[in-house]
């Protein structure tokens, strides 16, 4: 009797054992996933993305906030709704001599320093001093949010 009990003990020790030990070994990956890769969650990368500005994937403004014909100024970027539905984005910052454009209404953007104007649709030159036309700058639109791509 007790010599069929005493093999039947040491499984159910050894089982006991390699439990404890699985359950230590989860909470150390667990706690090295966590303190290694602050920004590995999908739910953490927006706000790192929005702080740190610039990122991919970063949320631009909503779909609402971009009058049609119109445009928002937006840090770097500029964004535009040449026609209903259609947005574009470019860079802010003026290729005459720097400055950060302004406004945008009726199609154009213009910037405030000397008077350049650039297509809302394409970000070409409108008028001078300005002979560059501003880079486009890469967005996505997913619902109602505008994003950089
Ligand atoms: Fe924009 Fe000169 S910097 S027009």
């Amino acid at each position: 009797m007790t010599g069929s009990q005493g093999p039947a003990r040491t499984v159910a020790r050894r089982t006991v054992v390699a439990a404890v030990g699985g359950a230590g070994l989860a909470v150390a990956l667990t706690a090295c996933g966590g303190s290694d890769d602050g920004g590995q969650t999908v739910s953490e990368k927006p706000a790192g993305g929005e702080a740190g500005g610039g990122a991919a994937g970063k949320v631009l403004a909503k779909t609402a906030d971009i009058p049609e014909g119109g445009g928002k100024v937006i840090g770097d970027v500029v964004v535009t709704q040449p026609k209903a539905g259609e947005f574009k984005a470019f860079s802010s910052k003026c290729t005459h001599q720097g400055c950060a454009v302004k406004d945008v209404s009726a199609g154009v953007i213009h910037c405030p320093c000397h008077g350049s104007q650039f297509d809302a649709t394409d970000g070409s030159v409108k008028a001078g001093p300005a002979t560059t036309p501003l880079p486009s700058a890469s967005i996505t639109v997913v619902g109602d949010s505008i994003n950089l791509a």
